[in-house]
């Protein structure tokens, strides 16, 4: 898929669970999620007793545009993934109406938990040098 910009979009606590491999043992441990954007995965992971820092630069933005910049970008990927969906494996994720159910889950866990979730040091801004993140191009 192409696009032109970074958008925000966010995977599961059992996507995270399956592509990392993460064991009980990983979850045990000290987790630091690089580029975790508006994934579900440090409010599952916490609400499951895990340790979990996210970095990422759509912190830098409130929650009120991250949602915003969600709800601007979901169907514009939606109908991008619907134009090719031939082109992916439909395993753990059935359909296109599947895969947009679970994100959109993801990043509304995420959206309700990020203010506290800072509060509580568990989201970092972080802003690379070397990339301009566009949030609003
Ligand atoms: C498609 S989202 C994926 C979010 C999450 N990792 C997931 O799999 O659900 C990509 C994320 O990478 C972040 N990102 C882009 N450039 C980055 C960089 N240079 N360093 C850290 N994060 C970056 C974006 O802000 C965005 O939240």
């Amino acid at each position: 898929m192409k696009l032109t910009n970074v958008v925000p979009w966010g995977r599961s606590f059992e996507e995270y669970q399956a592509m990392f491999e993460l064991s009980d043992d990983d979850l045990n441990k000290k987790i630091l999620g690089c580029g975790d954007g508006p994934a579900s995965f440090n409010v599952d992971a916490t609400e499951r007793g895990s340790q979990v820092a996210s970095c990422d630069p759509v912190y830098q933005f409130q929650v009120g545009e991250i949602r915003r910049r969600i709800d601007e970008v979901y169907p514009e990927i939606m109908t991008k993934v619907r134009q090719d969906a031939d082109k992916y494996i439909w395993e753990s994720l059935s359909s296109v109406e599947h895969l947009g159910g679970v994100r959109m889950n993801a990043m509304s866990k995420f959206l309700a938990d990020f203010e506290a979730g800072c509060q509580q040091g568990r989201y970092a801004e972080w802003r690379p040098k070397s990339v301009s993140f566009l949030l609003y191009p």
